[in-house]
């Protein structure tokens, strides 16, 4: 397979600029690693617009291929622990930050990146989540530790974005009574079918005057947003009850007193999905290919092929995706 030739999005680097181009890669370029998967499907998120917008912070060096989600099938490898033709699922790690990514139609990876596909679904159920599912499930997994489905209302930010669409899915699935926030409430129809019990409108909490505490609201939240907006809603929790953050597209800083923590005794739960365990990453996916399996995801999915990514990728990068985008590499079925 060494004079293999395959496509991928490139973002390249010019005087300053970035931008991305179709080209023609070897698997000679990819790097050394045990695993050489052929993609199927890859998805977009947040990073990925990141990494084509040049941010050093997710890619250091230029021409890259981002994607930090792949799923597919092995060609070769290495390691006892997979064969050819076993299909696999990679998120995260280093996958589409300095490693080639599923932007491209293969990728070489460490086998510690791979986790088996569960049985239930198939490769594009796992790419209709991707990072953003996982993201999602982690963050529904640790809110469950704290928050019952009977303790009231569940607010989830950021809510027609990738973590959030999934995170109102997720709740929903498990009964909990969950409110979206959105600043997109002409797409309330979509939060409705998703699962959720009512939408707010986002410029509602920004408008609120700030107070040290503000009203008990909340039983639980899952903020994939951070910043001014997160730092006020923690504000908002009712007793007892907790937090997950995972997203800074609102900003990096999370300003707070302890009274949520001393007064209202709210648990705050750090989310990540890159660099956990594989074997943490493989029981959420396990999960959410059987007791966690979303229904029928379709409506909330666009499929579209290399050539459609840019377009995708600004709409993320300005905060007007509405659920989740699936990239299908053109010589699959
Ligand atoms: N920790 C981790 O492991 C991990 C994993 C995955 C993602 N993330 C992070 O989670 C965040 C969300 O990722 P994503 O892939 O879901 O992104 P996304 O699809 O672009 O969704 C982000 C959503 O946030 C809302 N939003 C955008 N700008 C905002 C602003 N200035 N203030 C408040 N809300 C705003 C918008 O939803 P509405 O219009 O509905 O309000 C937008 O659709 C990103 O920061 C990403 O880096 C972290």
């Amino acid at each position: 397979m060494s004079d293999s030739k395959f496509r991928a999005l490139r973002v390249l680097e010019k005087g300053g600029y970035f931008h991305t181009e179709i080209q023609e890669q070897s698997l000679d370029d990819l790097p050394d690693n045990d695993v050489l998967v052929k993609v199927k499907y890859s998805s977009l998120n947040f990073k990925d617009a990141l990494s084509a917008h040049g941010h050093k912070g997710v890619t250091r060096q230029f021409p890259h291929t981002p994607g930090i989600d792949a799923a597919g099938v092995v060609v070769e490898s290495r390691s006892p622990e997979l064969k050819p033709g076993q299909e696999v699922i990679v998120t995260g790690y280093d996958l589409g930050m300095n490693t080639p990514g599923g932007f491209g139609e293969y990728i070489r990876v460490p086998v510690e990146w791979c986790v088996v596909k569960p049985p239930n679904h198939d490769l594009h159920y796992f790419m209709t989540l991707g990072t953003a599912g996982l993201t999602a499930g982690l963050s529904v997994d640790r809110l469950s530790q704290t928050v019952a489905a009977d303790d009231g209302e569940v607010l989830v930010t950021g809510s027609t974005g990738g973590v959030g669409c999934l995170a109102v899915a997720l709740l929903a699935r498990l009964g909990y009574d969950t409110v979206a926030l959105t600043s997109k409430v002409d797409h309330s129809d979509l939060l409705a079918k998703l699962g959720a019990r009512r939408v707010l409108d986002r410029s509602h909490l920004e408008e609120m005057p700030e107070k040290a505490l503000m009203k008990e609201t909340w039983a639980g939240v899952v903020d994939t947003v951070g910043g001014a907006l997160f730092s006020k809603i923690l504000k908002t929790v009712k007793h007892s009850g907790a937090a997950t953050t995972c997203g800074m597209v609102a900003g990096t800083e999370l300003t707070t007193s302890i009274f949520p923590f001393i007064l209202r005794g709210v648990t705050l739960y750090g989310i990540d999905s890159v660099e956990i365990s594989r074997e943490r990453k493989r029981h959420i996916w396990e999960k959410l290919d059987s007791d966690w399996a979303l229904p029928d995801l379709k409506f909330l999915a666009q499929d579209v092929v290399l050539e459609e990514l840019p377009g995708v990728i600004e709409k993320i990068y300005c905060g007007k995706m509405l659920g989740r985008a699936v990239l299908r590499h053109i010589d699959q079925e």
